[in-house]
C-alpha cells in the first residue's frame, strides 16, 4: 500500500513555518504547501494512479496533512496581520527615520594640545600643572622679573589682591616644579592664562600656553634648538623650516623666538605671514641662572632651557584661522570642521 511519507513533508513545513515571518514569506509558504501546484495538489494528482482499493486510506491521508497545513498556515497569517496594525498604530509610524545619535568631537585646541602631548611625551617630557590664581612671587619675582621693572608691565596683569593675580603665563609651573623636585627635570605644562587685553581678533582676555622645561647637567643651546626644531617638524611637517630670532625674557638669558616657514604659503608669502614668509612659533632661552639660584639649584652643577607657546596662536596658524574668538563662541559650524 502507498501512502503519503506525511511525517517528514510535516517536518520540512514546520522548518518552512518558522521562517515565516512576514506576509511575503507567509504567502510564499502557502503557494508552496497549499497551491495549486503545491504539494497538496499533486499528491492528489498521483491519487489517480492508484488502484481503486488503496484511494480512500491515501485521500484520508493526504486530507489530514492539509488540514494541518492549513491551520498552522491561518494562524501564522493572523498573527503576520495583527503585528502588522499594531506597526501601523497611530502612535507607531514604522516609515519614520530613525533618531540620529551624533557624537561630539574634541575641540580643536584639545586635539591640538594632545598632538604636543605626543611629541614630547615621546621625547621623555611628563606634565606638570599649577594654579591659576599665582602669587607675585612665583609669577614675576622667581621668574627674575625685577621689583618695580617695566618688564611686569609686558603681561597687562588681572590682579585680585595687590600681590595675587591670575597668572599672565605658565612659567610660574617651572619654579613649582623645580622647588619640588630635584634635577632632572623634563616637564611640559598646558594651561589656561589671563591677560587684560583688549578681545579683538588676534588676542583674548584667556588664553592657553604650553610651558616646557628641561634642567640637568650639561645641557646646552644645542639642545634647545635641537628639542624645538624637531617638535616643530613633527607637529607641521618634515619640510618645515625654522629660525631663531635673539629676544628678550627676564628668565632666560640668551632668549630666543623660534619661527617657522609659513605653512599657509609655504614660505612664499601672503596674508597670514604678512609677506614675510615666516610665523613666530615660541618664545625660549637658556634658564637665566638667577632663576636657578632662586629654587635652590647651582647654577654652576644645572643648567637647561625652557619655552612657551600659545595652543591658540599655534592651532590658528596650522588652519589658518582668522579669529581667535571662534575657540569660545561654541559655534558649531566651527567645531564641525575639525
Ligand atoms: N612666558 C612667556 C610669555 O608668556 C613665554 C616664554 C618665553 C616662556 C620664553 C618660556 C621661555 O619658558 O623660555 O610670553
Amino acid at each position: 500500500m502507498t501512502l503519503p511519507d506525511n511525517d517528514n513533508l510535516r517536518k520540512e513545513f514546520d522548518s518552512d513555518l518558522e521562517n515565516s515571518i512576514d506576509l511575503l514569506s507567509i504567502e510564499e509558504l502557502r503557494i508552496k504547501y497549499l497551491g495549486r501546484k503545491g504539494i497538496i495538489a499533486s499528491l492528489m494528482e498521483s491519487m489517480k494512479d492508484l488502484p481503486d482499493n488503496e484511494k480512500p486510506v491515501f485521500g484520508k491521508s493526504v486530507n489530514e496533512l492539509k488540514k494541518y497545513f492549513n491551520t498552522n498556515y491561518e494562524s501564522a497569517l493572523k498573527k503576520a496581520n495583527s503585528e502588522k496594525q499594531s506597526d501601523s498604530s497611530p502612535d507607531f509610524d514604522n516609515t519614520l527615520p530613525g533618531v540620529e545619535i551624533s557624537l561630539g568631537k574634541k575641540h580643536p585646541l584639545t586635539q591640538v594640545w594632545e598632538e604636543m602631548l605626543d611629541i614630547f611625551t615621546r621625547m621623555g617630557f611628563e606634565v606638570a600643572r599649577g594654579p591659576e590664581v599665582e602669587t607675585e612671587y612665583y609669577n614675576f619675582t622667581a621668574l627674575n622679573f625685577p621689583e618695580n621693572h617695566p618688564a611686569r608691565d609686558m603681561q597687562d596683569t588681572l590682579y585680585i589682591t595687590d600681590d595675587t593675580m591670575l597668572r599672565t603665563h605658565t612659567s610660574p609651573v617651572q619654579i613649582r616644579t623645580m622647588l619640588s623636585t630635584t634635577p632632572p627635570v623634563r616637564v611640559i605644562v598646558p594651561g589656561r592664562v589671563y591677560r587684560n587685553e583688549a578681545i579683538s581678533a588676534r588676542s583674548y582676555c584667556v588664553f592657553n600656553q604650553i610651558e616646557g622645561l628641561y634642567i640637568d647637567k650639561g645641557i646646552s643651546l644645542a639642545d634647545l634648538k635641537g628639542t624645538l626644531i624637531s617638535f616643530a617638524k613633527q607637529l607641521l611637517g618634515s619640510n618645515v623650516k625654522t629660525r631663531f630670532r635673539a629676544s628678550y625674557f627676564p628668565f632666560t638669558e640668551p632668549s630666543a623666538e623660534m619661527d617657522v616657514s609659513c605653512i599657509i604659503c609655504e614660505g612664499k608669502g601672503c596674508r597670514v605671514c604678512k609677506h614675510t614668509g615666516w610665523l613666530e612659533l615660541l618664545g625660549s632661552g637658556m634658564v637665566d641662572p638667577n632663576v636657578l639660584r632662586n629654587v635652590g639649584y647651582d647654577p654652576e652643577v644645572y643648567s637647561g632651557f625652557a619655552w612657551g607657546l600659545g595652543i591658540e596662536r599655534t592651532t590658528m596658524m596650522r588652519y589658518g584661522i582668522k579669529d581667535i574668538r571662534y575657540f569660545y563662541d561654541g559655534d558649531l559650524r566651527f567645531l564641525e570642521q575639525f
